[in-house]
């Protein structure tokens, strides 16, 4: 009989693991719990279009990497490639700008891409977010910035490096846009096919590009802060004196446009050197207007738990929940006993583990031994 194999790039999580999961899992929402954070749970599959519109058909995600399929009703759905659209197109739908001021929204969940499966990068792959809707003070970058470092050092990740840059307004980049495409069309042929590409699509992604003699060309090009207005660069300097006053550090990455289409001003990442970024985020001001709701400024983030507890994992074994009791029996008349014990002694609150097999003393107690059980029970039938 054929086995049948689990889908490429995607990963069971065993019950060795799933404790690094439910700590993180745990310290997430006891950080954000105390920062007025309220957790939201959207569908796994939206219409297609959210995304396209969302995110931006020239992204890579869009462009590449979405599982869209056509359902019963001829209806073109994705799963999601990430958290934002779908809060977003939530936030709308249900009116929650109708509640008043500002909406902090967690969720912590399955996300979808269809790329090249790697280290620290599946097709099904988990994302912790934060959205913080309706709101464009200062204040907020830096809140969302600090809540996110809480958790990774809260969780034991101290030597991850924030980058941050401004990506300014709308009319910032356009400006922007022009002069790199000036500074790089005489270079063209020497650009690699993906950056070639991007030259009429996406310039500004060509930032990111990993290749090179690509990167060589971008030493001399002209910088996204050289554009900015001076009050997104006030705006800017802003950030990052809050950042400052918090004592967080930082490193101003001026090639940092992130992957997705909808961001302004305010963009950063959370960097380590094993998989790069750990996560990232920034302010959103035009998406909720760009979905058809009403002109509402915001920021977010979502960090890789892939990652972050790949990252975890070197540092520390998985956090347990080690037995307190096993209890160990042999006999009918002991047997039965056990189960009731068992069942008291768990009412309690304790955690009992029960030895079911009813093999011998000793190899029951090698079980025991290996449960990590401070108390083990012996019940026999003398
Ligand atoms: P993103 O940078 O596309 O941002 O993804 C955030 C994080 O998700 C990445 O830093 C990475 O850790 C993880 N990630 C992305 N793709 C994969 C993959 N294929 N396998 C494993 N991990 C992956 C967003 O998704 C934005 N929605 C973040 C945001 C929220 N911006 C504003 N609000």
């Amino acid at each position: 009989m054929v086995v049948i194999q689990a889908i490429r790039g995607t990963r069971d999580i065993l019950p060795g693991e799933v404790g690094y999961w439910q700590f993180v899992e745990q310290t997430a929402r006891e950080i954000l719990g105390r920062a007025a954070c309220l957790e939201i749970r959207t569908p796994i599959f939206e219409p297609t279009e959210l995304f396209e519109r969302g995110i931006g058909e020239a992204t890579d995600v869009v462009g590449k990497e979405m599982y869209s399929f056509m359902d019963k009703g001829d209806r073109s759905l994705t799963l999601r490639p990430e958290g934002t659209a779908g809060v977003v197109r939530s936030y709308i739908g249900n009116k929650l700008h109708g509640v008043g001021g500002l909406q902090r929204l967690w969720y912590v969940g399955p996300m979808f891409r269809y790329e090249r499966p790697q280290a620290g990068r599946q097709r099904q792959f988990h994302q912790l977010g934060l959205e913080m809707l309706g709101t464009a003070a200062v204040r907020a970058d830096a809140e969302a910035i600090a809540l996110a470092m809480d958790i990774l050092a809260a969780v034991g990740l101290v030597d991850i490096r924030l980058e941050v840059n401004s990506l300014g307004t709308k009319e910032d980049r356009v400006s922007y846009r022009a002069a790199l495409v000036d500074y790089l069309t005489p270079y063209k042929e020497e650009l690699d096919p993906d950056s070639q590409d991007r030259l009429t699509r996406n310039p500004l992604r060509i930032l990111d590009s990993k290749v090179e003699r690509t990167q060589e060309i971008l030493q001399a090009a002209p910088l996204l802060g050289t554009s900015l207005s001076v009050e997104s660069q006030q705006r800017f300097d802003r950030v990052l004196s809050l950042l400052t006053d918090l004592g967080i550090q930082y490193e101003i990455n001026p090639k940092l446009v992130r992957g997705l289409d909808y961001y302004s001003h305010t963009a950063f990442e959370f960097q380590s050197v094993r998989f790069g970024a750990v996560g990232g985020g920034g302010r959103y001001d035009g998406l909720v207007q760009e979905l058809g709701g009403p002109e509402t400024p915001a920021i977010g983030w979502a960090i890789g738990l892939e990652r972050l507890i790949g990252l975890l994992q070197e540092l520390r074994s998985a956090p347990g929940s080690a037995m307190d009791v096993y209890i160990v029996s042999r006999g009918e008349k002991a047997e039965a006993q056990a189960l009731g014990i068992a069942q008291k002694l768990r009412s309690t609150g304790l955690k009992v583990e029960m030895d079911l097999s009813g093999s011998a003393f000793n190899k029951q107690f090698g079980r025991a031994d290996r449960s990590g059980a401070r108390v083990c029970v012996i019940l026999g039938g003398e």
